[in-house]
């Protein structure tokens, strides 16, 4: 009898994780169009930090379900068809997509297609389509080897990169000569600062980061200037600036608001890496801080470029990407539930150089 492990976190603190083992069916004993996959390796960054943070609220929990209290967070990576009920899927195939921290999932496969297909087990219904969707990429160069731990480490994160460049530019940066981009190692936000760089001159493109990670940051080349969280006073308060908040942190919100005033002309929020930062104050001088919603800006562009837009466009940005990636990041394999144990530890404690991308794999090596 084959055994799934699961890595598992309390619900009300994150930093109470244990592994669990379950049986997983027999081939034969599987339901019809169902797939048993072995995941092979997922990608692990602050992001999915956030999924636990914001599991109840926004319903990451439901995806893979735990014991009682219990959630395991999704990760994004590569599986394996190890047994199929469904005529259209063939064992040994390869599928991306969002998996749970487990060695195996069991799929309930619809909308079965060239490209890709779906999830459609009852319990992840209600969320965003995208994860519940699942890409075969069999033979695909771009998703094998290095290449497909990029993906990984970052499609995802790109595409809010993409959204949110998209937006602003949209908006004509509210009139603003400036964006600034907390949190400015994390890779959700360089993506963002290379799409500023490299398409929306003369917007100045601003980096705050903790000091130790200025290095890292400036050598990345797609920011104008690298400030240190201690030195946001320096920054110029005459020009009006967007604010793009990876961080979530309410004093360094509140110390950037008071800076700029009025000239704070947009104060997004996205991210949440300083996760036991202060609390947002309220009432601050500017623009008030407004949740960006990337399903939002999705539904929008769809209408209005059509069938296929966002990909044909998302798919040009990160083929111009993607060849920066190597310079960047240095990829680093973790495999066993004591190396995912360690590496969870370390993300959780922002102990992880910006400069690194893990992949993971619960199966002992
Ligand atoms: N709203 C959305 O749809 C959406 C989509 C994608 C990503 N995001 C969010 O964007 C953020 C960045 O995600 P990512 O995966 O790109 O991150 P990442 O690459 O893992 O970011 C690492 C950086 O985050 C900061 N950090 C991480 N953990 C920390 C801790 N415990 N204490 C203090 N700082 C810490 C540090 O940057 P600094 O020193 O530079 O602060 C660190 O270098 C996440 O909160 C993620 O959820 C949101």
């Amino acid at each position: 009898m084959t055994v799934a492990t699961h890595f598992i976190v309390a619900r009300n603190d994150i930093q109470n994780s244990r592994l669990i083992d379950t049986h997983l069916p027999e081939a034969d004993a599987l339901p019809d169009e169902t797939l048993l996959i072995k995941i092979d390796r997922f990608a692990f960054t602050a992001n999915n930090i956030t999924y636990a943070m914001l599991g109840d609220e926004l319903k990451y929990w439901q995806l893979f379900p735990a014991p009682d209290g219990f959630g395991i967070i999704p990760v994004w990576g590569f599986g394996e068809v190890i047994a199929s009920r469904h005529s259209q899927v063939g064992e040994g195939e390869i599928l991306f997509g969002y998996f749970p921290m487990a060695t195996h999932l069991v799929i309930d496969a619809a909308d079965v297609s060239k490209r890709g297909l779906r999830d459609a087990a009852a319990h992840r219904q209600g969320v965003a389509p995208v994860y519940n969707a699942y890409a075969r990429v069999t033979g695909d160069a771009a998703f094998a080897g290095r290449q497909g731990d990029y993906q990984a480490l970052l499609r995802p994160l790109f595409m809010l990169s993409f959204l949110v460049d998209d937006y602003l530019a949209e908006h004509n940066f509210f009139g603003a000569e400036q964006v600034i981009l907390s949190s400015a190692s994390s890779k959700a936000a360089f993506g963002l600062a290379h799409l500023l760089h490299s398409q929306r001159q003369p917007v100045r493109v601003i980096g705050l980061t903790s000091a130790s990670n200025v290095g890292f940051v400036a050598s990345l080349g797609c920011y104008d200037e690298v400030v240190s969280y201690d030195r946001i006073d320096t920054l110029p308060a005459r020009h009006p600036a967007v604010y793009v908040d990876f961080a979530g942190n309410g004093d360094l919100r509140g110390r950037l608001h008071r800076h700029f005033g009025e000239r704070l002309v947009y104060s997004s929020r996205i991210g949440l890496t300083h996760q036991n930062a202060a609390a947002e104050e309220a009432d601050l001088p500017g623009a008030a801080p407004t949740w960006f919603f990337a399903p939002d800006q999705i539904r929008t562009r769809a209408k209005e470029w059509g069938p296929g837009g966002i990909d044909k466009r998302f798919g040009a940005s990160w083929a111009a990407f993607a060849p920066k990636l190597a310079g960047w990041i240095e990829v680093v394999e973790g495999r066993g539930p004591a190396a995912v144990e360690r590496l969870y530890r370390d993300t959780l404690a922002g102990r992880v150089p910006p400069h690194q991308g893990h992949m993971l794999s619960l199966a002992t090596p």
